[in-house]
Order: structure tokens, then C-alpha cells, then sequence
């Protein structure tokens, strides 16, 4: 038998058929939900050659804008909806354990560790003197002793420090107290743009979107026994609460800067850490 002569109708059962006999099932089942998805949404759009060489030359453009520092493909799952969909389905929020969030694209691995009360921000960084306090516990209310909260924001001017030439700033890693305490300074968080400089500026641009997100602290949390946690605080009151350009609010985590007497904006959030998934698959 003879395999050709496809048309619009006959092409994409081909395509699966070929792809029946991938060995791996879960390849199996990404590739032929892909090629299914793919094919409806060109039948969907019907573009022309034209139009279908564009998409690949902003998914190309959106590659050569990629390296260590930038991750441009990041920034458009970010911007999609699409990052904040797979922490739905996979994080969830079926306990009381504080909700997750967007990773974003400016976790640096291997902060230095500071101790309890320093500041993360060097002397002269844009922004206003700002005091984080909380506790780190589990769903049972009992402090997770010494668990490793990796701290990172941007500075007043809305730059994160890998954007700027000027080393590490505005990031650490601090270990909770035995009675799951921590607090540090930082300054206040402020709304900043995702960086849009590049293809998904363009296309934030071309669909009438601004690149906003409301002031925020990004935390990771992890202790042995328990999920890691990537989260964040949100400043309440943020013009940008309701639009941000990738989706990542939850109102559990929005909280009150509130500024004392000596002028510092004061914080603290109690964060609670689920078990492993490994132990309580178990
Ligand atoms: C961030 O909050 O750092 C961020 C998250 C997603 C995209 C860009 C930036
Ligand atoms: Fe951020």
C-alpha cells in the first residue's frame, strides 16, 4: 500500500500513526497531543506561507535572545499564562500550605548566605528601607527549624542585579532559627517591567499589553522533608495587582508594607511548607 496523496483531511492521522511506536509512553503521549494540537490550530488560523515563516522567525529570534543571563522563552511561557497554568496543575492549593508562584527568569543559584537581620541590599541601591520578618512551618503548625529561604527582588530603579553590571545585589539565603523564625532587610518592593526589550516586548507591544508586574519579594523555600516552595510577597495596594503581565497573583499573598515611625517599611508573612510529595504519596 501505497502512503501519500495526503490532504488537509488525511495528513494529520499519518503524521500520528508514524509517531505510534515511540517507545517511551510519555513522549508518546506529549508528541501526539502536540502534532493533534498543531495541525487543529494551523486548520484553525489557515496561515499563509508567509505568515507561518514570521512564527518561525520570532520563535528563532526568540533563541538568539536567549544565554545565562536572559531567557527569552521563559519570559513568553511567563507572559502566556502558560508557567503559571503548569503551577496550577502541579503545585496546586488543595492545604493550607502557602501558595506558589511564578519562578520568573532572575533566580541566581547560590546567593550568598547571610546571617538572620542582614541586609540584602548594598549601601547606596535605589529603593526605601524596608524590615521582612515570618516563620517557616509545616501543615501541622510546627516551625521547620533552620529551613533555607533564598531571597531575591529588584531594586527601586526596577532592575534586577543581573540586569546591570554591578555584581550580586538584592538577593541571599538565609537559614531559619531553631523555632523556624527569620527575618532581613531589603528595600520595599516596586512594580517593574518584564524585561521587553527583545521579541516578547514585541509582542506584548503588538497585542496591547503593558509589561507590568506589581512590586513583589520572590522567596524560595526548602527543608529536608517538604516541597520546595517558589513563592512571593506582594505589595498591597500595587496599581498593577489586577494586570500582571504573567498572571502570578494570589491574593494569599498579597500583604500590608507598612511604614513605622523611623520611616522603614515594615513586613511578615508566616509561610507553611507541604510535606514531599514522596512521603505523602507513601
Ligand atoms: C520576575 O518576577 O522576576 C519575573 C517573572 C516572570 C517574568 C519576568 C520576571
Ligand atoms: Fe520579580
Amino acid at each position: 500500500m501505497t502512503i501519500r496523496n495526503f490532504s488537509e483531511d488525511t495528513l494529520t492521522a499519518e503524521v500520528l500513526r508514524r509517531i505510534e511506536g515511540t517507545p517511551n509512553a510519555r513522549l508518546k503521549e506529549v508528541m501526539t497531543s502536540l502534532v493533534k494540537h498543531l495541525h487543529a490550530f494551523v486548520r484553525e488560523v489557515r496561515p499563509t506561507p508567509e505568515e507561518w515563516f514570521t512564527g518561525i522567525k520570532f520563535l528563532t529570534d526568540t533563541g538568539h535572545w536567549c544565554d545565562d543571563k536572559r531567557q527569552e522563552y521563559i519570559l513568553m511561557s511567563d507572559t502566556l499564562g502558560v508557567s503559571m497554568l503548569v503551577d496550577f496543575i502541579h503545585y496546586g492549593n488543595d492545604t493550607n500550605a502557602t501558595e506558589s508562584t511564578v519562578l520568573g527568569p532572575f533566580f541566581v543559584e547560590g546567593a550568598p548566605e547571610m546571617p538572620l537581620g542582614a541586609n540584602i541590599a548594598r549601601p547606596g541601591t535605589p529603593g526605601e528601607p524596608c524590615y521582612v520578618s515570618g516563620t517557616v512551618s509545616g501543615l501541622d503548625g510546627k516551625p521547620v527549624a533552620g529551613a533555607l529561604l533564598d531571597i531575591w527582588e529588584a531594586g527601586g530603579d526596577g532592575y534586577y542585579d543581573v540586569q546591570k553590571p554591578e555584581g550580586t545585589n538584592l538577593r541571599a539565603r538565609f537559614r531559619a532559627g531553631a523555632d523556624g523564625k527569620f527575618h532581613f532587610r531589603c528595600v520595599r518592593p516596586s512594580s517593574y517591567p518584564v524585561p521587553h526589550d527583545g521579541p516578547v516586548g514585541r509582542m506584548l507591544a503588538a497585542t496591547g499589553r503593558h509589561p507590568m508586574r506589581p512590586g513583589h519579594l520572590h522567596f524560595m523555600l526548602q527543608a529536608p522533608g517538604y516541597d520546595k516552595l517558589w513563592t512571593h510577597l506582594f505589595v498591597r495596594g500595587d496599581e498593577f495587582l489586577d494586570s500582571d503581565a504573567v498572571f502570578g497573583v494570589k491574593d494569599s499573598l498579597v500583604i500590608d508594607f507598612r511604614r513605622n515611625g523611623s520611616g522603614v517599611y515594615e513586613a511578615s508573612y508566616d509561610f507553611v511548607l507541604k510535606p514531599s510529595s514522596a512521603i505523602r504519596q507513601k
